[in-house]
């Protein structure tokens, strides 16, 4: 969606501040950033997110979670799973990851986000921003998903008493060219979260600790 056409106030202008992003860059460990994972419910997002934060604040990094369904608690508790209201979610969220990379922090979202035009939405809003945007597949099959089923979701789902239930009877589009991909079926959470911390490094939105 064109986000010019959103906007309905008008009469308003920008306000910049004196303390610029990079002066905040200045005084961190970090660059801001968007760690973006996308993938089915019970694919391991919320897990590999989890402790993909803890590890960045062990070596005195800071990043901030946005989960689905913390997120749909407060700031998106007026959103069901319509393609629209789905559509809106991420939006939101995109804009908050926005805020949140150009305040200095690493953002770490993990929703479904099933629909590409949705997540190339949040990619073009960051790339318009000049911040970082890592997608990350988190890739494991229906089939595997659903037999974790850690809210007994998909259970429910098949039986009829949910709709729309992303898998079932909503679609996924999985990511052509994520930045990064994790067969979370196949690989330990350990590797899951060092090929993210590597990626980091590489882009330079973190510093290698150096061995002492
Ligand atoms: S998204 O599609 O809009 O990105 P989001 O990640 O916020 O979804 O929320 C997904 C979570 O909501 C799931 O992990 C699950 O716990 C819960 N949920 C409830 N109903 C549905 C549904 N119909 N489809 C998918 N997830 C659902």
């Amino acid at each position: 969606m064109n986000s010019k056409k959103l906007q309905k106030a008008t009469n308003i202008s920008w306000h910049e501040g004196e303390i610029s992003r990079f002066d905040r860059y200045k005084i961190l460990p970090q660059k801001g950033a968007t760690i973006w994972f996308t993938g089915l419910s019970g694919s391991g997002k919320s897990t590999i997110a989890v402790a993909l934060e803890k590890a960045l604040y062990k070596d005195g990094i800071l990043s901030y979670r946005l989960d689905g369904d913390n997120v749909r608690m407060g700031i998106n508790k007026n959103l069901g799973f319509s393609e629209k209201d789905r559509q809106e979610n991420i939006r939101r969220i995109g804009e908050v990851c926005k805020l949140f990379g150009d305040a200095g922090l690493i953002a770490i979202s993990s929703f479904i986000s099933p629909y590409t035009h949705d997540r190339d939405d949040v990619r073009q809003l960051h790339i318009e921003s000049n911040l970082e945007f890592i997608e990350v597949f988190v890739d494991c099959p229906l089939e595997v998903a659903e037999k974790r089923d850690p809210k007994g979701l998909y259970k429910k789902a098949r039986a009829g008493k949910i709709q729309n239930f992303t898998g079932i009877d909503d679609p996924y589009e999985p990511p052509k060219s994520p930045e990064i991909q994790l067969r979370s079926h196949e690989m330990s959470l350990e590797s899951e979260v060092s090929a993210i911390i590597n990626y980091l490094n590489e882009c330079g939105i973190i510093k290698a600790k150096k061995n002492e």
